[in-house]
């Protein structure tokens, strides 16, 4: 039997030898893709040459690539675990073309692997193309010997192939194989017929062959792209299942050891197991791989976005796993079997082996911990319904079993259809709504600003207001509307040396001079692309004249600028001594101090910590000047700027450079150069959620003050133990041994009182 390895190279070297460079994998969390959450195809390494923005130095490529479809456009996830055929993580053999050859070699090159080197059989296998493309229609019988009447035709939702919402696409031809009728998994849906596209495991899609020739855009429509292009893509599982002839995926030796092992630590055997058993060992199997490919390439579970999907695959691998009464954690313990099998084709997996066990882990103990519980109140709950005659789950209901128990909504629904119930999903879209606004609201700086409408115009305003604070910290500008609303104004200026609140930094300070009155700015908002100044003012104010002058105050404004900068410092810093998976998860830059979230793992060891305030200290040394670039979104990833996951940035984007240490899209204010910043020092590290730790550190006059503060401490302690500060240590060890001491002894004294009273009192007696 061929081993998947050998399959894979076979492949491989197939198209190797037909001039194409092997190309690695990119990894499964894409790096400048913004319209995707996953990697969901072996092209999308390849877009921008697609679309005519991006060269390579090779005109054909060939890849294995790792592949996640569990949201967007391509997603199984429901399927997974029930049928034997889809996966959430997979790889995609394919062979590529950029403007080069087209329609007939890749239909040719195609078969002849199939049929002459993997000599599958020729009279079980099919191809579908595109109902307008007649040339693949007729290439098929001229390039190969597949008959005219096995070559079937299918409308878009079949045969015409998009990488999802917007980007390129094109027709495409697919070769699907009969496994024969022992392979349909439908036979007891009433009127199901075996046939190609038919939805059954009996027909199955093996090899799809894209002809790329359009860019869709947002609004839907096509573009012809200025080049045509192939990109295939084939399903490494399901060819490896094939060839090994066996009946599923996952009784290849890509899976066969996972569930092995998952049969080891639930004492019982796959094949030996009972049907909705059977299935848990396909979920687990499955999410694990997607799991350690997922961990392996930068993602973490979290309650957003990318890190959602991970919670919720390894909950639902989680939950499965009750059916195999597995309670304890154990989902990362299949990680290094994970390894063992795929280890030489990913190298990375091997290299994060304790960071991903380590996520999982830390992850499974904290979801077990709210499962068993959640459970219970769901049974409960369905208990009570299905007594008073209810067949919905309340919206409400299921939103607090996610809000508290840690239920991802499908899994409410897979649970409740086990009982042949259902979710009122809009009902629980309501209440994740309104958790949304309470978040809002009570993540707000402050909660002074409400959207204003009842403005007294002054002057004509330009719909977006002017910031000139990054040069100025003062303007003579106008008035051009304010507003007075719970005892405060707010102010609109035709332009502004205030910053609002924006990017974690919190808004400037200071004042708003009218005539001789002084407004004092205590917040700035922005109200859709205007800046509002939120002033203290006295009752009686009248706003009649437009001419002000605007003062951001210096105290303020100076500090948060150290800290907005020390941010970028020490986020490259964090980089450089922590890995690259270290990603900003939030942050805050006030005058007082500077805060960031990041994900990493483990504790900072005190001697990291160190390294990376030197590193950031050794940086304001050198007195670097900021450069700041304004450019496309595109070049800025070019330059290597970071940028925020789930973050829109707009046409222009404006990046800080600081030398080659650390480039960072960012909107906020800067030093003009590092020696500013005076220096840094961290006064705090801690975890504040799996995986996502917190710095707090502070920089300039403060950092000093830190510093001296905890000197006079420090010798005051010493004069108060009249020992030099190196020795408070061991006097303070000392002092607290004699303290016990004195304890121990006193305790023994009172117990011989007591015992020489009793005899008092006996005798007495
Ligand atoms: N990009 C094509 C697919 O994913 C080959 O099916």
């Amino acid at each position: 039997m061929k081993t998947s390895k050998q399959i894979r190279e076979e492949f491989i070297n197939f198209f190797v030898q037909r001039g194409h460079r092997f190309v690695p994998s990119s990894p499964v969390v894409p790096q400048d893709d913004p319209t995707l959450l996953f990697t969901n195809a072996g092209m999308n390494q390849f877009k921008d040459v697609f679309l005519g923005i991006g060269t390579r130095p090779y005109k054909r490529a060939v890849n294995s690539q790792k592949c996640i479809r569990v949201s967007g456009k391509h997603n199984d996830l429901e399927e997974v675990g029930h049928d034997t055929y889809h996966h959430t993580f997979f790889e995609m053999l394919g062979n590529w073309s950029f403007g080069d050859y087209y329609k007939k070699e890749a239909i040719a090159w195609a078969w002849e692997l199939l049929t002459e080197v993997w000599n599958l059989p020729k009279d079980k296998l099919w191809a579908t193309v595109y109902k307008d493309d007649d040339e693949a229609a007729e290439l098929w019988p001229q390039v190969t010997d597949l008959p005219a009447e096995r070559v079937l035709i299918f409308g878009e939702k079949d045969n015409f192939w998009e990488m999802g919402e917007t980007g390129p696409c094109g027709p495409c031809s697919e070769i699907h194989i009969d496994l024969g009728p022992d392979h349909c998994d439908k036979q007891h849906i009433e009127g199901h017929q075996c046939r190609v596209n038919g939805d059954c495991g009996r027909y199955i899609e093996l090899w799809n062959l894209v002809f790329i020739q359009y860019n869709r855009d947002e609004s839907g429509q096509l573009h012809r792209l200025p080049a045509t292009h192939v990109d295939t893509g084939m399903g490494f599982e399901r060819i490896v299942a094939v060839l090994q002839k066996v009946p599923s995926n996952y009784d290849t030796d890509l899976f066969t050891p996972i569930l092995d092992e998952i049969g080891k630590l639930a004492g019982i055997k796959y094949r030996e197991a009972a049907e909705d058993q059977q299935v848990a060992f396909r979920v687990i199997a499955d999410h694990i791989r997607m799991l350690t490919f997922a961990i392996t390439d930068g993602a973490l579970p979290s309650n957003e976005g990318r890190g959602y999907v991970l919670r919720r695959i390894l909950r639902r691998a989680a939950r499965y796993a009750r059916k195999l009464s597995l309670h304890e954690p154990f989902i990362y313990r299949l990680v290094p079997v994970v390894i063992e099998i795929m280890g030489d084709a990913f190298p990375e997996i091997r290299e994060r082996r304790d960071h991903v066990m380590e996520v999982i882990r830390s992850e499974e103990e904290n979801f077990n911990k709210t499962l068993d519980r959640g459970i219970e109140i769901f049974e409960n709950l369905v208990a009570r319904l299905q007594k008073e005659g209810k067949r919905i789950i309340p919206g409400e209901e299921a939103f607090r079993l996610y809000d508290t128990y840690g239920f991802p909504l499908d899994l409410t629904r897979i649970m409740a259809e086990e009982k042949n119930m259902s979710v009122d999903e809009e009902g629980f879209d309501r209440e994740m709504e309104k958790q949304r606004e309470r978040a809002r609201q009570a993540g707000k700086f402050t909660a002074q600003f409400d959207h204003v409408d009842n403005w007294n115009v002054l002057v004509h305003c330009p719909t977006n207001s002017h910031f000139i604070g990054y040069d100025a910290l003062e303007a003579e500008t106008q008035i051009c509307k304010f507003a007075r609303n719970n005892g405060t104004y707010q102010i609109v200026l035709t332009e502004t040396p205030f910053y609002a609140e924006s990017g974690g930094q919190v808004a400037d300070h200071g004042k708003i001079i009218v005539e001789d009155v002084e407004l004092e700015v205590v917040d700035v908002q922005k109200q859709g692309e205007e800046i509002v100044h939120i002033c203290k003012a006295p009752q009686d104010l009248k706003l009649v004249h437009a001419r002000a002058v605007a003062k951001v105050d210096p105290a303020w404004r100076l500090p948060t600028m150290y800290n907005h900068t020390a941010t970028h410092l020490l986020h490259a810093a964090l980089r450089r001594v922590l890995g690259s998976h270290v990603q900003q998860a939030g942050s805050l830059v006030t005058p007082e101090r500077l805060r960031f979230d990041f994900t990493h793992f483990k504790k900072i060891e005190p001697e990291q910590l160190r390294e990376i305030e030197n590193i950031v200290n050794e940086q304001i040394r050198r007195n670097t000047p900021l450069e700041v670039v304004y450019t496309s979104f595109e070049k800025a990833r070019e330059l290597g700027a970071m940028a925020l996951f789930g973050e829109k940035y707009g046409e222009e984007v404006r990046v800080i450079i600081i030398d080659d240490f650390s480039r960072e899209l960012c909107g906020g204010t800067h030093v003009k150069r590092t020696g500013q910043i005076g220096s840094f020092l961290i006064v705090q590290e801690m975890s504040i959620a799996s995986g996502i730790r917190r710095i707090e550190a502070i920089t300039g006059p403060k950092a000093v003050e830190f510093a001296q503060m905890n000197r006079d401490i420090v010798n005051h302690l010493g004069q108060l133990l009249n020992v030099p500060p190196e020795e408070i240590e061991s006097r303070v060890e000392h002092l607290l041994e004699q303290i016990r001491e004195t304890e121990r002894r006193l305790k023994k004294l009172e117990a011989g009182q007591i015992l020489g009273r009793v005899e008092d009192f006996v005798q007495s007696a």
